[in-house]
């Protein structure tokens, strides 16, 4: 890859923080937005050590004033920033609308107004709903059973339009679910992993019969880099994905499993959500990437899940996580 100035939106965050320091081994310079807040915290950037290649800044990318400045001398924008808990986005979707499609079509101005810059969007296997058939390829119809899919599905379109109208140079990542150190606990695989390390006898769950394609964080930052790295990818949407299936229960009983553990399980009715909301399947196709990049992920699920019990059972960790209380 030629480009050596990058910027990440959604650095402060679980990707975002690991792509971060990923491309800072690779010898890339990253300037990595924050989101802004009064108490000066920078998320998952605070776990890093600090680098010589490491600029930090906050801003919000609602403001459009703010990404036009942000953009300059940059060769590449990594675009992660968003709003992605569904559950929120049932209460609160006028601010996925702001920030996530609202966003992208402001991280994309600035782009194309300051030269053109290379841009990796980010969407999310949500975007698909339900599987119609599997493995889900990137022809699969997009069904947003959520108003953060729809988002998702929004912020897509935004960021592909500026490639067919305009010609900018972007490519939309689409990970499939993806798990490891710093996740929140609102995801499945933390909220077992805390609650079993705090010790508690039951646990509680939402329905535990969907299944998910889980991708361990380092390849899904790997994938992203891939898809930069191939001008192929120009103009598409492309699957990071493990080309895999597991039930929620069966993940469940494997983290049991590898923590020595005999928790039980309670149905939370909280967790439960509306029939019609609920991605009963997912199973990602990742024959494009392979093709156009030649990535290809290296973690089995037991491997990632054993690198990340170990973290999380890491007090110092462990204690940033509120494991006991429900977590929109
Ligand atoms: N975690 C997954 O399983 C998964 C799967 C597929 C796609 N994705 C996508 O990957 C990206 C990163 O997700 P994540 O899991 O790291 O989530 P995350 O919530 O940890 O990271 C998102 C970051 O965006 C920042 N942000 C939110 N609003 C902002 C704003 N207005 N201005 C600037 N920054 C803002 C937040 O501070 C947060 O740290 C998202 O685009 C998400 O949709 C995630």
């Amino acid at each position: 890859m030629s480009k050596q100035q990058c910027l990440i939106t959604g650095a402060d965050g679980f990707i975002g923080s690991h792509l971060t320091e990923e491309l800072l081994k690779k010898g890339f310079h990253v300037k990595a937005l924050s989101y802004y807040n009064s108490f000066n915290n920078w998320g998952w950037l605070e776990s890093i050590p600090k680098h010589k290649n490491l600029e930090i800044i906050t801003g919000d990318i609602r403001d459009p004033h703010f990404c036009k400045h942000i953009v300059k001398d940059i060769d590449i924008i990594y675009h992660l920033a968003a709003l992605i808990a569904i559950p929120y986005s049932y209460v609160a979707p006028d601010s996925y609308v702001d920030t996530n499609v609202k966003g992208t079509l402001n991280i994309c101005q600035a782009a194309k107004e300051s030269g053109n810059i290379r841009v990796i969007h980010t969407s999310t296997s949500e975007v698909y709903g339900t599987a119609q058939y599997i493995p889900i390829d990137e022809k699969h119809p997009k069904q947003p059973q959520s108003p953060y899919s729809a988002s998702k599905i929004g912020s897509d379109m935004m960021a592909l339009s500026f490639y067919n109208a305009f010609n900018l140079p972007v490519s939309v990542a689409r990970p499939f679910n993806t798990y490891g150190p710093r996740q929140s606990a609102r995801a499945i695989i933390p909220t077992i992993i805390t609650q079993i390390a705090n010790g508690a006898k039951s646990i509680k769950l939402g329905d535990l019969t969907p299944t998910r394609d889980f991708n361990y964080v380092k390849d899904t930052c790997q994938g992203f880099i891939a898809i930069a790295n191939s001008e192929n990818t120009i103009g598409k949407e492309v699957n990071i994905a493990s080309n895999y299936e597991i039930s929620m229960r069966d993940t469940l009983e494997l983290i049991k499993e590898l923590m020595n553990s005999d928790i039980e399980f309670i149905t939370d009715e909280e967790r439960i959500r509306p029939a019609n909301s609920e991605v009963f399947r997912l199973w990602g196709d990742n024959t494009l990437i392979k093709e156009l990049t030649g990535f290809k992920p290296e973690y089995s699920i037991e491997k990632g899940l054993k690198e990340t019990i170990s973290w999380f059972m890491k007090p110092e960790n462990l204690k940033k996580f509120k494991s006991g209380i429900y977590n929109i």
